[in-house]
């Protein structure tokens, strides 16, 4: 059921769906911060697959989008049984249009049960929670989430968070950067708080293989230190200034990255 808030996900999403098709920036601009994010989610589901070598096992990415991660998932391990959930009927299309072998995909709301298969290994969500504008529907899915994975499954999270988007914010007041970065307008982000509700549904957060903060180190560089110092009439985004003190620094310093990298093992609940 259609919910007020979903017409500015649906306003943005038709929009960048024209824009930029089946690309890899319909949903996220930066593209060191888009293949940072595959490289997690491959890289995690590689170790699970090596855990359970020889299993029949299945992935669901749950606002897929154009599908461009479960192309990616799927070139790695064509072995895997995909599906994916995704709402808006344009993006649906596009993925639909890949044609990725092994794929089952369904026009769905997260928020609905009825939408998601049983007995799912890994479920996956790369900014799509944050979709959701109401706190008390993204509980909802999350529990939707714990739910559909089966006992010892992993729930491989991207997502967005309040806590180090108010200190990267702290840090460029410091600077006397003037404006705040804000979440856009079809973005509520999640918070610290909310893990409490996972844990209740036996979503238990594990060691991942990369730090949970893997993106702070990039965000503080482009975000704060680049632009205390840009000149006028410098290069705003993606400059090699940026990339250079990236690639120069440790990734994963402080706790400035508001998209966070984690993994929930789903426990056995008594
Ligand atoms: C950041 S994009 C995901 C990107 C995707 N993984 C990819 O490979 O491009 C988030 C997606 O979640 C979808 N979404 C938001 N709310 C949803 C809901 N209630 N049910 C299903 N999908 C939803 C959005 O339409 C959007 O496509």
């Amino acid at each position: 059921m259609q919910k007020e808030y979903d017409k500015i996900l649906f306003d943005h999403y038709q929009r960048v769906a024209k824009l930029n098709g089946l690309g890899g920036t319909c949903s996220m601009e930066d593209p060191y911060i888009r293949e940072s994010e595959t490289n997690f989610f491959l890289k995690e589901i590689g170790n699970f697959c090596q855990k359970h070598a020889g299993d029949s096992l299945t992935v669901l990415d749950v606002g897929c989008g154009n599908g461009y991660l479960l192309a990616k998932i799927s070139e790695a391990f064509p072995q895997l049984k995909l599906m994916g959930i995704e709402f808006v009927p344009e993006l649906f299309e596009l993925a639909t249009s890949r044609e990725i072998a092994n794929c089952i995909l369904a026009l769905g709301d997260a928020r609905e049960l009825s939408f998601f298969p049983s007995n799912v290994d890994i479920i996956i969500t790369e900014r799509s929670v944050i979709n959701v504008m109401n706190r008390q529907d993204q509980i909802l899915v999350l529990q939707n989430i714990a739910y559909t994975l089966r006992a010892g499954g992993l729930y491989i999270q991207v997502e967005s968070y309040r806590e180090p988007l108010d200190l990267l914010n702290q840090a460029r007041r410091e600077m006397v950067i003037a404006d705040d970065i804000e979440e856009s307008g079809h973005n509520l982000y999640l918070n610290e708080s909310i893990i409490a509700s996972m844990v209740q549904k036996g979503l238990i957060e594990v060691q991942a293989t990369y730090p949970k903060n893997y993106l702070s180190t990039h965000f503080f560089v482009s975000r704060v230190f680049h632009k205390a110092i840009l000149p006028k009439g410098g290069k705003v985004k993606y400059s090699l200034f940026a990339e250079f003190f990236r690639e120069a620094l440790p990734s994963g310093v402080g706790n400035f990255s508001p998209i966070l990298f984690r993994t929930f093992k789903k426990i056995n609940q008594s």
